[in-house]
């Protein structure tokens, strides 16, 4: 009875953006070929993903696994109604990134200050001046533009970051004008208390059509945090498929919540992604390959056991 189904207001229909490529793979100490970056973003794109965090133009020396942004960019297919994102830390990365033709670029500061010095080598006042910047020039080219606020949820340095924190730097982001936010655990530190905790703290600021939650699974928090807010009126989430990814400031941090596990929830829950799990597991077994090991998304592990399973069985009956 939906008087008693907490879940009542949750959306029907959730939108992911699909960060593997980018939040997965710049966590890779082995270069992986340029070729294979653009085949995984392919079958995502064949698998339904109109949200893709497809690379990165950093710097090479921070991020090496990202030097090869333009060939990738260039590469990958760019279907017109879906939104490619690439993130620029600076001037120079949005140069490049407006040199290959991109339509999204992603900036990113964080709600902790020692975090933005270790990620980005500024403060989060320098950031926002930084993106200032970059945000009116990426406008005024017609480019849409996302922000990410790292450490929301917990700091590896600093500990607890106050949520007043937070909101203060989306509030920044949302004044120099981005159209969207992502407001991360970029180490998996969060807890479902602390979800509701930021998203009621921030429905006054801004509109929920326009902020998702990015969470990672390091201490298995992860599903349960978007459990959470889905029915406080969230209805955008990042994930990685396979689960890929990490932290290169937090030993031990996995990825992000996989893809799989979360549209394996949505679905169960009769929550529309647009997403075919299928075919998303084609995309995550293909870069499994290529990794050469095996990938953190239990429903993706489950399900291929399970897979082949019903095909020994088959094949043990003919
Ligand atoms: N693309 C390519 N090269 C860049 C660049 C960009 N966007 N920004 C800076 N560089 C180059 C500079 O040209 C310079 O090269 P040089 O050593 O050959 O002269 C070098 O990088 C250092 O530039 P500087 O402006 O001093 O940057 P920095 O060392 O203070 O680093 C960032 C600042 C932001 C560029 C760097 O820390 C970075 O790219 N961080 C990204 C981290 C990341 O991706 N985290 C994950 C996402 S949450
Ligand atoms: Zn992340």
């Amino acid at each position: 009875m939906a008087m008693n189904d907490p879940l009542a207001n949750a959306p029907r229909r959730v939108t992911i953006c699909e960060v593997g490529p980018r939040d997965g793979l710049q966590n890779e100490a082995t270069p992986i070929a340029t070729a294979d970056k653009i085949r995984f973003c392919d079958l995502l794109s064949d698998a339904g993903v109109t949200f893709l965090e497809a690379t990165s133009f950093v710097s090479p020396t921070a991020v090496p696994q990202m030097s090869d942004a333009a060939e990738v960019y260039a590469g990958i297919r760019k279907d017109p109604d879906r939104t490619y994102i690439v993130l620029t830390p600076n001037e120079r990365g949005l140069d490049r990134a407006l040199a290959a033709g991109v339509r999204a670029i992603g900036v990113f500061t964080a709600a902790s200050e020692a975090f933005t010095q270790a990620n980005i080598r500024m403060s989060i006042d320098a950031s926002i001046d930084t993106f200032s910047n970059v945000v009116r020039r990426a406008k005024a080219a017609g480019v849409w533009v996302r922000a990410s606020i790292s450490t929301a949820f917990g700091c590896p340095f600093q500990g607890t970051v106050p949520v007043a924190d937070v909101v203060r730097v989306c509030e920044r982001l949302l004044a120099i004008g981005v159209d969207e936010l992502s407001v991360a655990d970029t180490i998996g530190v969060g807890t479902p208390n602390q979800v509701i905790e930021v998203v009621n703290a921030l429905r006054n600021v801004v509109s929920f059509d326009r902020v998702g939650l990015h969470f990672h699974d390091t201490r298995g928090t992860a599903l349960a945090n978007v459990l959470t807010a889905l029915p406080c009126g969230i209805h955008i989430f990042d994930a990685s498929a396979g689960g890929l990814g990490g932290c290169p400031f937090a030993p031990g941090a996995t990825g992000n919540v996989a893809t799989e596990d979360l549209v394996y929830m949505l679905h169960g829950m009769n929550i529309e992604t647009g997403i075919d799990l299928t075919k998303l597991r084609t995309a995550s077994r293909f870069m499994a390959t290529r990794l050469g090991r095996p990938l953190a998304s239990r429903a993706y592990t489950g399900l291929e056991a399970a897979d082949a399973r019903a095909a020994r069985l088959a094949a043990a009956s003919t």
